[in-house]
C-alpha cells in the first residue's frame, strides 16, 4: 500500500490544484504546528490556517478517548471551516505503543525489539500502535527512532534498536510498514528520526557534535533512513546535534541536498521541538524544514518572520511551496480529505487481550539470557522463591520514559502487569516479596532480584551529562539486593530493567543467572514465562556489552565495527536454554 501512495498519480494532481488557490498566509499556516493548549485559542486555527496540532508532556486532551476525540474534533472543525478546509494533522510521540494515553499497550521500547531481531513482530507492533493512536484521534505517529547509538552515556539508546545499520535498517522498515499500513489498511504517518547523527554523537550528549566524516554517515547512519523512504515514510525528523560543525536544522547539503534530492525523500521533513527558536525560522526552512514543530507561544511572530522573509526574498516562494506540497501530499495520501474526524469505532480496541499478548511476545523474545550456571532457570514451580527489589513490582519502572508522561512514571498504571505478577501466576508455592533487600526469609531455595534504571528520557538520560542524574553501574543499594542474597549461599537470578547495557561484570560474576529485560512496557507477566521455562530464550544483543568503564575512555562506547573494542560479551550474543 505505500508504495502505491508513493506513486499515486491523482495525489499529486489534487496538490497542485489546491497549492495554487492557497495565499502565502494560508501556506505558512500549513507549516504551522502547535500545541493543542497553552495559548492556542481554537480561532488561531481558523484564522491562522494552521496545518497540524502536536501534543505531548502537559495537560491530556480529555479523561478518556471520547474526550480526546473530541477536543481534536473541535480543531477540525475549526480548521475544515477555512476557505479551503484543510484538514489538521495531529501527532503524538506514540514510540512504543501510544505511551501518552494511560490504558493503551505499552511495547518493549526500541532497544527490545532490536533484541528480538523479529521484523514481523516489530510490524504487528506498529500496527496495533497505529490503531490506539488513532482510537486517541492521531493521524501522525514521531516514530521509529531509527538512531544508531555509538555511546551508552546518550539517553536515548533504548529508543533506537541497534548498534548495527543493518538491523535497524530491517527493522525501520517493518516499522514503517506496520504504523502506516498495507494491502489496503491505512495506518498512521510513520516518522523516522532524528536526521542525522543523533546517536553518533562525541561522548554521547543528547544535541552534541557528530563529527564523523561523509563516508561514516553514509555507510553506517543513512542506510535505515533509505529503507524508510523506500517503505514511503511520511516523514523524517531533523536532529538536534551538529554535523561539520552545522546545526542539523540549518544543514541544506543534508536537509536538502541529500535526503530530498539525492535519497528522493517526498515527504515531510519537520523539525524538533522549537527549533525555530534554537536557529532561526528563516534559516531552518531554507534549509529544507517543511513543518514547523511547536510554534505555540510565538505564533504570530513566527508566522509574521516568515512572510517578511518570503517578502524580501530571503526565503523563494519556491521553498514554500515545496513544503507545503510534501504536506498537502501526506493529507491526501493518509486520507485526511476523505476522514478528517477520529473514528470512535476504534476506541474499543485500546489494550485489547489481542493487542497484549502480542506485546506479550515482543516481551518474551527480547529477553537476553547472559548467564544460567547449574541450570537455576528455568524457575521450578514447585521452588520457594523471594522477589527481590522495587523493579519488581511496578509498571512504571519497568517501562522506561515516555510512559504516561515524557519522563515515565515510577507508579502501575492502567492495564500493566507486574513481573511479581507473573511469577505468582506460575509459582506452586507462596512466592515472598522483599521490595527493599531488607527482609530475611529464612527458606528460600532462589532469590530473584531485579534491578535496573528509573525511567528517562533524552537528556536527562545522558550518562555525566548536565543532568548527569544517571551512571554506568548499579546503584549501590540494587548491588547490594545481590550482594545480601549471595553472601547467604541462596542462589540468584539477576533480571536488569534498564535502556542500555551497563557495567554488571561484578553482579554478573556474583549472580548465578543472568536476564537482560531492557524496558518491557506493560506485559511484565512475559518475563515470567520465559523465566518458568514455558518459552525459550530468543534475544540476542543488540550491542555490543561493556566490560569495563575503559569502554568509555574515547568518544564511542565498544562498537562491533571498531577493532578496538574489547566487549564483555558481544553484539548477538545471547545464551538459550537449548544451548
Ligand atoms: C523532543 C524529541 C523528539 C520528539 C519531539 C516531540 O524534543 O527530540 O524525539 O518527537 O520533541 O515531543
Amino acid at each position: 500500500m505505500s508504495s502505491t501512495r508513493k506513486t499515486d498519480p491523482t495525489i499529486d494532481v489534487k496538490v497542485e490544484a489546491l497549492l495554487k488557490q492557497m495565499t502565502l498566509d494560508e501556506k505558512i499556516g500549513q507549516m504551522t504546528q502547535v500545541r493543542h493548549f497553552d495559548d492556542i485559542r481554537l480561532e488561531d486555527v481558523k484564522s491562522k490556517f494552521i496545518g497540524s496540532v502536536i501534543h505531548t508532556q502537559g495537560p491530556l486532551p480529555g479523561s478518556d478517548a471520547l474526550e480526546w476525540q473530541a477536543k481534536f474534533a473541535a480543531f477540525q472543525q475549526e480548521a475544515l471551516s477555512t476557505r479551503l478546509g484543510i484538514p489538521l494533522l495531529f501527532g503524538v510521540d506514540a514510540v512504543h505503543g501510544q505511551n501518552t494515553f494511560e490504558g493503551a499497550t505499552i511495547f518493549p521500547h526500541n532497544i527490545g525489539l532490536g533484541a528480538a531481531g523479529n521484523a514481523g513482530l516489530v510490524e504487528k507492533a506498529a500496527a496495533i500502535t497505529a490503531i490506539e493512536a488513532k482510537a486517541t484521534g492521531f493521524q501522525w505517529v514521531f516514530s521509529p527512532c531509527v538512531a544508531i547509538p555509538f555511546n551508552e552515556k546518550w539517553g536515548r539508546v533504548y529508543e533506537a534498536f541497534s548498534e548495527s545499520t543493518e538491523l535497524t535498517a530491517e527493522l525501520t522498515r517493518a516499522s514503517v510498514k506496520g504504523h502506516q499500513g498495507s494491502d489496503g489498511k491505512m495506518g498512521v504517518m510513520a516518522t523516522a528520526k532524528h536526521f542525522i547523527g543523533d546517536g553518533a554523537t562525541d561522548f554521547g550528549v543528547e544535541g552534541g557534535h557528530t563529527s564523523l566524516s561523509k563516508e561514516e554517515v553514509l555507510e553506517l547512519l543513512i542506510p535505515p533512513y533509505q529503507a524508510a523512504i523506500e517503505e514511503g515514510v511520511a516523514a523524517i525528523m531533523a536532529s538536534f546535534n551538529t554535523l561539520d560543525q552545522i546545526s542539523m536544522h540549518a544543514h541544506k547539503a543534508m536537509l536538502t541536498d541529500l535526503l530530498k534530492e539525492r535519497l528522493a525523500f517526498d515527504g515531510i521533513l519537520v523539525s524538533d521541538w522549537k527549533a525555530y527558536s534554537r536557529f532561526g525560522e528563516n534559516d531552518i526552512i531554507l534549509a529544507g524544514i517543511d513543518m514547523v514543530m511547536a510554534v505555540d507561544g510565538d505564533l504570530e511572530m513566527f508566522q509574521e518572520g516568515v512572510k517578511k522573509g518570503v517578502k524580501s526574498g530571503d526565503i523563494p516562494l519556491g521553498r514554500i511551496d515545496d513544503a507545503v506540497r510534501r504536506i498537502l501530499r501526506q493529507k491526501f495520501r493518509f486520507g485526511l480529505f476523505d476522514q478528517p474526524y477520529p473514528d470512535k469505532e476504534l476506541i474499543k480496541m485500546i489494550g485489547i487481550p489481542e493487542h497484549r499478548s502480542v506485546a506479550r511476545q515482543t516481551v518474551r523474545e527480547s529477553l537476553v539470557l547472559l548467564k544460567n550456571e547449574k541450570q537455576v532457570l528455568p524457575l521450578k514451580k514447585d521452588q520457594k522463591i523471594v522477589v527481590v527489589g522495587e523493579f519488581a513490582d511496578n509498571a512504571g519502572l519497568q517501562s522506561g520514559g515516555w510512559t504516561v508522561n515524557w519522563q515515565g512514571t515510577s507508579e502501575n498504571y492502567t492495564g500493566a502487569t507486574t513481573l511479581l505478577e507473573g511469577i505468582k501466576k506460575f509459582a506452586k508455592k507462596e512466592v515472598y516479596y522483599d521490595p527493599d533487600g531488607s527482609a530475611d526469609f529464612p527458606d528460600v531455595d532462589l532469590a530473584l532480584i531485579v534491578v535496573g534504571e528509573t525511567p528517562y528520557a533524552e537528556f536527562f538520560g545522558d550518562i555525566g551529562g548536565e543532568m548527569d542524574l544517571f551512571q554506568h553501574t548499579l546503584t549501590e543499594t540494587h548491588q547490594n539486593y545481590l550482594r545480601s542474597y549471595a553472601e547467604k549461599g541462596i542462589q540468584t537470578v539477576v533480571v536488569l530493567i534498564s535502556g542500555r547495557p551497563l557495567l554488571v561484570t561484578d553482579q554478573i560474576k556474583q549472580c548465578d543467572a543472568f536476564v537482560v529485560a531492557w524496558l518491557p512496557g506493560s506485559e511484565g507477566d512475559g518475563l515470567a514465562e520465559v523465566l518458568f521455562g514455558e518459552y525459550d530464550f530468543k534475544g540476542k544483543l543488540p550491542h555490543s556489552w561493556p566490560k569495563s568503564i575503559a569502554a568509555y575512555t574515547g568518544k564511542f562506547g565498544p562498537n562491533f565495527w571498531d577493532p578496538s573494542a574489547d566487549p564483555l560479551y558481544p553484539f548477538g550474543y545471547g545464551l538459550t536454554y537449548a544451548t
